[in-house]
């Protein structure tokens, strides 16, 4: 367990990244090759390695396996979300469909997730395909939402909570869940790991949202102050409408056409409002929960390592 070395992790992972996105096809093969030599975490993966020393059957070829394949399937989510959200960026260099177009995007995002199901197809325990199905079809379902909810200005907390449980937390918490569960752990165990997926999904994605008022593009590797421009409202948008009735009022009237004077009057009174402050507690909240469910794992050793990940994550934030 001493020996688990994060970066030699990331290393194996993305050796056989590199091997998966092979393809027949020059233009499918070039356009993942362009987005994963464009960087990228691989938090996800480095969740699944690490919650696969859990349990008896530790870091084992399932292991590896699903935490390369959730690697494709973040990729996959991540080119469709481009398109919907119009992004140039990805990773700091310019979108599949911004190098290529957009048929080349779709097609590529199916390219990584039918790979991703083909290199699974080895894992014989129907659990894990079941979980990874039904996650994938959530994970749809969020971006859908998020779609539908695009510009409604009556929209519930609630609501915006559980879209990015579905768009993000949801392929978190199946990166600690299936982890656990290639180990063979306990059916309590790999429910306490879900959890903490699921806890640190939430905070990442607030911490994604508030970044998209506060950070800048180079930071980011991504465009800022999209959210709200794409209709999207967040955290810190509908904390500010609670508080403010002018803003909501102001947010109630935007739309596509709406002039960039006032998109840019709306976001920057949600960057000078301590909303943003709010929104970082609500993160923090989360997080605290995760640790607090780590501390109930029977697993001493794995306890460092985890928080050394979630630092990674939180570091997003300087
Ligand atoms: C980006 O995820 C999409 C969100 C869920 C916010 P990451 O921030 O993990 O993206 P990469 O893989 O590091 O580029
Ligand atoms: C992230 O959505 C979730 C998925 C990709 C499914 P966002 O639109 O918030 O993420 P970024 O900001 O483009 O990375
Ligand atoms: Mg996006
Ligand atoms: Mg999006």
């Amino acid at each position: 367990m001493s020996k688990i070395n994060l970066n030699q992790e990331i290393k194996t992972i993305e050796k056989r990244l590199q091997q998966l996105i092979k393809s027949e096809d020059a233009t499918l093969e070039a356009a993942s090759h362009h987005l994963l030599k464009s960087g990228g975490k691989r938090v996800r993966p480095l969740f699944v390695i690490l919650s696969s020393y859990i349990g008896p059957n530790q870091a084992n070829e399932a292991a590896y396996r699903v935490a390369t394949a959730l690697e494709l399937i973040h990729m996959a989510t991540l080119v469709h979300d481009d398109v919907i959200d119009y992004s140039d960026k990805r990773r700091g260099k310019l979108t599949i469909e911004k190098k290529w177009d957009k048929p080349t995007a779709i097609l590529t995002g199916n390219f990584l997730l039918a790979r991703a199901l083909e290199y699974l197809s080895y894992i014989k325990n129907p659990e894990v395909h079941a979980t990874l199905s039904h996650a994938i079809t959530e994970v749809c379902r969020g971006e859908l939402f998020q779609f539908q909810d695009q510009f409604r200005a009556d929209q519930s907390m609630t609501n915006y909570l559980r879209r990015i449980n579905r768009k993000t937390a949801l392929l978190i918490q199946l990166s600690t869940e299936v982890g656990a569960m290639t180990s063979g752990a306990d059916a309590q165990t790999v429910r306490t790991m879900r959890q903490i997926g699921h806890y640190i999904g939430m905070s990442f994605q607030i911490i994604d949202d508030i970044l998209d008022f506060t950070s800048t593009p180079e930071k980011l590797g991504k465009p800022v102050g999209s959210d709200l421009r794409n209709g999207h409202l967040t955290l810190p948008v509908l904390l500010e409408m609670r508080q403010d009735p002018n803003f909501k009022a102001k947010i109630a009237s935007l739309h596509p056409g709406a002039s960039d004077a006032l998109f840019t009057e709306c976001i920057e009174q949600v960057r000078q409002s301590d909303v943003i402050a709010q929104s970082k507690e609500i993160s923090t909240r989360y997080l605290n929960k995760a640790l607090q469910e780590l501390d109930q794992l029977p697993n001493d050793a794995l306890k460092p390592l985890f928080k050394k990940l979630i630092d990674k994550l939180q570091h997003r934030m300087r």
